[in-house]
């Protein structure tokens, strides 16, 4: 049986730990939180564990999860560190950060790393239950990757590792998958609005148009799935859009993306089509270098 520590039994903590048992190959030892009651409690939905409440109680593991808010994990890594066993991995959870918050461990001689579940556990009730096939971002030394492979397949999980240094742009990629598509969707409910579109037909007209392109951006790839006059090279229309644009701030995302769509249309748009929907833009040639997405 392999020992596991949760520092941090809260939505995620006691959820990992839950699995972790139910797996048949973990023993959840000791459960950390800084009220007795939270530690009890967490105890009670995992079904094992010690409620711990002081760093000199926490006792040897093979593995300590460190599951406090992102804010907290470099202090409690660097509280936890005195007691950790030299070949013990320790990890944390967030989406954000890679294991160096974890340094102070990797000193006493841990192996270090973190492992993040792409999964919502609001609900930890709801998350036990749901937890399966989950895309489990890994990243540490390889040990500690070893180990946390290990531990997301045993719970569920479908683990895959990233670039030394990846977390950010990692959790970057997510975070415009998800919010930002929720910012477009309001900037166009925003302007069909502005438009006239009646109030209650917004969202049909958007919500359609907007899955059957979400489909085909997956399913084809974005260069493949683009249309729409940036693609088409139509500088008059693109020209019109900003005319129609009566906020600074939005205008600035419209040309900002229209520079990044224009960049993704590749060789689909001639080189005059090209610097002619640059120009309507209000991007100058030389406003600075786009990135590549096509391909
Ligand atoms: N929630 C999600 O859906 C989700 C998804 C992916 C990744 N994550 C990551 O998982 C980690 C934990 O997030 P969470 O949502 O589970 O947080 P949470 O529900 O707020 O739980 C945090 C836990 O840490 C304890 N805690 C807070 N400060 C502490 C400290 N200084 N020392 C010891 N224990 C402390 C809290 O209990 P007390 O207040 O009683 O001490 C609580 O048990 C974060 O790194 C987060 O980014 C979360």
């Amino acid at each position: 049986m392999i020992r596991i520590n949760i520092i941090g039994a809260g939505r995620l903590g006691k959820t990992l730990a839950a699995l972790a048992r139910r797996s048949g190959r973990y023993r959840v030892q000791d459960v950390m939180t800084r009220g007795a009651d939270s530690a009890a409690a967490a105890c009670a939905f995992i079904g094992m564990g010690r409620a711990v409440t002081e760093w000199a109680d926490v006792s040897a593991a093979d593995l300590y999860l460190l599951a406090v808010p992102d804010a907290a994990i470099a202090d409690c890594a660097q509280r936890l560190a005195a007691g950790v066993p030299a070949g013990a991995v320790v990890f944390h959870a967030s989406g954000v950060s890679g294991s160096e918050l974890l340094r102070p461990a990797a000193a006493r001689g841990a192996h270090i790393g973190s492992l993040h579940p792409a999964f919502s556990f609001a609900d930890p009730a709801v998350a036990l239950e749901n937890f399966s096939d989950v895309l489990c971002a890994l990243e540490g030394d390889a040990e500690a990757c070893a180990a946390l492979r290990e531990l997301a397949q045993a719970i569920g999980g479908r683990p895959f590792e990233l670039a030394d240094g990846g977390k950010p742009a990692y959790h970057a990629a997510l975070s415009v998958a998800s919010n930002y598509l929720v910012t477009l969707t309001a900037i166009a409910r925003h302007l069909a609005g502005q438009g006239g579109v009646p109030e209650e037909l917004i969202t049909p007209l958007l919500g359609g148009l907007m899955r059957q392109t979400l489909e085909n951006a997956l399913a084809l790839g974005p260069q493949a799935a683009l249309t729409g006059p940036i693609a088409r090279g139509d500088a008059s229309t693109v020209a019109l859009h900003l005319q129609a644009l009566d906020d600074e701030g939005l205008r600035a995302v419209y040309q900002a993306l229209g520079r990044q769509t224009a960049a993704l249309a590749g060789e689909r748009l001639s080189e005059p089509a090209r610097r002619q929907v640059l120009s309507a833009l209000g991007a100058a040639e030389d406003s600075g270098p786009v990135q590549s997405l096509a391909g």
